[in-house]
Parts: C-alpha cells; sequence; structure tokens
C-alpha cells in the first residue's frame, strides 16, 4: 500500500531529528507512513520487517484495533482532564492492573510521561524518601557505564553512554558508575546470561567506601541492558547488587522502560531474574508505544 506521503527533500529542514544523522537522512529520507502487525509500509509502499518492535516499543505488534479502538473512544469521551486533586477511574484500574503482573512486592504505581521522565521521578523519588526518613545526606546516585536512562538531565549524568554525556558539561554532581558488564572475551558466544562478571558489582562496596554509604541514595541499572547492544546481566550479577544495595540501606532501580511487559517472556525483567529491585521505571511496552507513557513502580516502603 503506497501512502501518499511521499517526502518533498525541501520540506524537511524544520524538524531536526533526534539520534540521527540528519544531513544524510535529509538527503534519502526514510518514511514509515503505515503499519500493521509487525510490518511498516514505506513511503515508496514497500513492507520493512519491525524486527525491533519499534526499538522495544511495540510489544503487542503495531495498529492493533483493540488498542487503536480504545484509543479513539477515550479521546471521543474524555480528552483531558487535571492530573491533580481530580481523577479518572481508569487510571486507577490501569495502576491495579499493573500490580497485578508486577513482582510481588511492588504496590504503587507514579505515571509520567516517558522513559526519561520515569528514570527522573525515580532518582528525585529516592532523594525524597531518605530525606523523609531523616537521611538527608543520601543524595549520591550511581550509574553504570553503557547504561542508557533517557535523555534528561539525571538520566544522561547516571547513564554511560558517552557521546550523550560529553557535550553537557558536569550534569548532574554527585554520581559515580559501576563498570559495565560487557566482557566480550570472556563471554563471547555465550547463550543465556553470560557465565563471568558477576564480582563487576563488587565494584560497588568500591564506591561505598569512597563516598560512604550514608551519601548514596540509589543504584540504577536496567537488569538487560539495550542501548550500546543487547547486554545480559551475568549471572549472580544482579543478586550480588541487590545485596550490596540491601546491606548499605541503598535503594535499587532497575530501569525497565526496554523489559517491561513481556520482553524477556516475564512480564518484567525483575520476575525473569528473580531479583526485586526497590523501585522499577517503565514506559514502551505500557502503551505498546502508541501513547507517550510510563509508569514508576515501588514497593509499599518507598
Ligand atoms: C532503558 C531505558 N531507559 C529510558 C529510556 C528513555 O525512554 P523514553 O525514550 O520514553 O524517554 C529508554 C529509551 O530507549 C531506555 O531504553
Amino acid at each position: 500500500m503506497a501512502l501518499d506521503r511521499k517526502p518533498n527533500p525541501n520540506d524537511l529542514s524544520a524538524f531536526w531529528m533526534p539520534f540521527t544523522a540528519n544531513r544524510q537522512f535529509k538527503k534519502a529520507p526514510r518514511m514509515f507512513v503505515a503499519a500493521e502487525g509487525m510490518h511498516y509500509t514505506t513511503s515508496e509502499g514497500r513492507q520493512v520487517l519491525d524486527g525491533t518492535a519499534g526499538l522495544w516499543c511495540c510489544n503487542a505488534g503495531h495498529c492493533r484495533p483493540k488498542i487503536t479502538e480504545a484509543i479513539a473512544r477515550q479521546a471521543a469521551e474524555l480528552d483531558y482532564a487535571p492530573a491533580f486533586q481530580m481523577g479518572h477511574p481508569i487510571a486507577f484500574e490501569l495502576a491495579n492492573r499493573i500490580i497485578e503482573i508486577a513482582p510481588k512486592g511492588m504496590e504503587h504505581v507514579f505515571y509520567t510521561n516517558s522513559g526519561s521522565e520515569s528514570v527522573e521521578t525515580a532518582l528525585k523519588l529516592a532523594i525524597a524518601y531518605h530525606r523523609a526518613r531523616g537521611e538527608g545526606a543520601r543524595t549520591r546516585l550511581i550509574g553504570r557505564e553503557r547504561g542508557y536512562h533517557g535523555v534528561n538531565f539525571g538520566g544522561i549524568s547516571v547513564g554511560g553512554i558517552v557521546t550523550n554525556r560529553k557535550v553537557f558539561g558536569t550534569l548532574l554532581g554527585g554520581v559515580d558508575h559501576l563498570p559495565h558488564t560487557h566482557l566480550p572475551a570472556l563471554n563471547a558466544f555465550t547463550k543465556g546470561q553470560p557465565e563471568h562478571g558477576a564480582n563487576l558489582a563488587d565494584e560497588l562496596e568500591r564506591i561505598v567506601a569512597l563516598h560512604g554509604a550514608e551519601t548514596i541514595a540509589a543504584v540504577i541499572v536496567e537488569p538487560m541492558a539495550g542501548s550500546t547492544g543487547v547486554l545480559l546481566p551475568p549471572k549472580g550479577y544482579l543478586e550480588k547488587l541487590r545485596a550490596i544495595t540491601r546491606k548499605h540501606g541503598i535503594l535499587l532501580i532497575f530501569d525497565e522502560v526496554i523489559t517491561g511487559f513481556g520482553r524477556l517472556g516475564s512480564a518484567f525483567a525483575a520476575q525473569h531474574f528473580g531479583v526485586l529491585p526497590d523501585m522499577m521505571t517503565t514506559a514502551k511496552g505500557l502503551t505498546n508505544g502508541v501513547i507517550p507513557m510510563g509508569a514508576v513502580l515501588t514497593t509499599a516502603e518507598v
């Protein structure tokens, strides 16, 4: 199906695309104009298999009638209502349904507009949690090299993708990073979780010794990283991170923006790997990518 939306290369100057070689793109634009199931349709009418599910967004496939009908119905019935002091029953129903499929121990949901905003929210909640318990010195945030946590200041600061970080100067203060776990020399050709690398979680002890546990609010990692290659956690790594964070009173945040909503087979990576964090950030698959929306899940304690 060729839709009548062939781009005119002279009309592409206003929109500057993120994470894209813009001049190259605009010389030879690749436009998707429709989608169904597992395929996109290009402006030339070519079918393209969506092998990354819209970069981990469209977990249920494209343009599912149940989803598009629900959106159309809701937009016609109540398009927007303020989110403070007033509510909508479906927001509460959705939270309950998320908790139903979440790992046991996750009890609360806080909505956001994206994965990036979920990350900022979780980092802020971590600092606020400690302050509320009289531990206001716990403001330090620990991320990991090669990590991706979106495009806002907090997320870039705890993230570990050099090209995303280096243009923004010092970013957030009080941030440190665990080493990444990509060890091709030891783990090449591994099927499933790599055998080597759990010891890299012990680096957290070094960071705690350097800064003092009483200054550290949270550690954030993707349980399975997906932005500098698909990097599975080494066997035992997440368990070790959980044990060390617990020992030092540090919150553990799993960034499940990619892994949430069935990506690994279980609803969340926390269930797949059997490790319960204190908070989980989600987005993408939450709405099948159709509506910009995210959610932070927390334990009752947080
Ligand atoms: C692990 C992770 N965290 C956060 C984000 C940011 O999500 P969003 O693009 O919805 O802001 C992404 C996006 O790819 C991600 O993969």
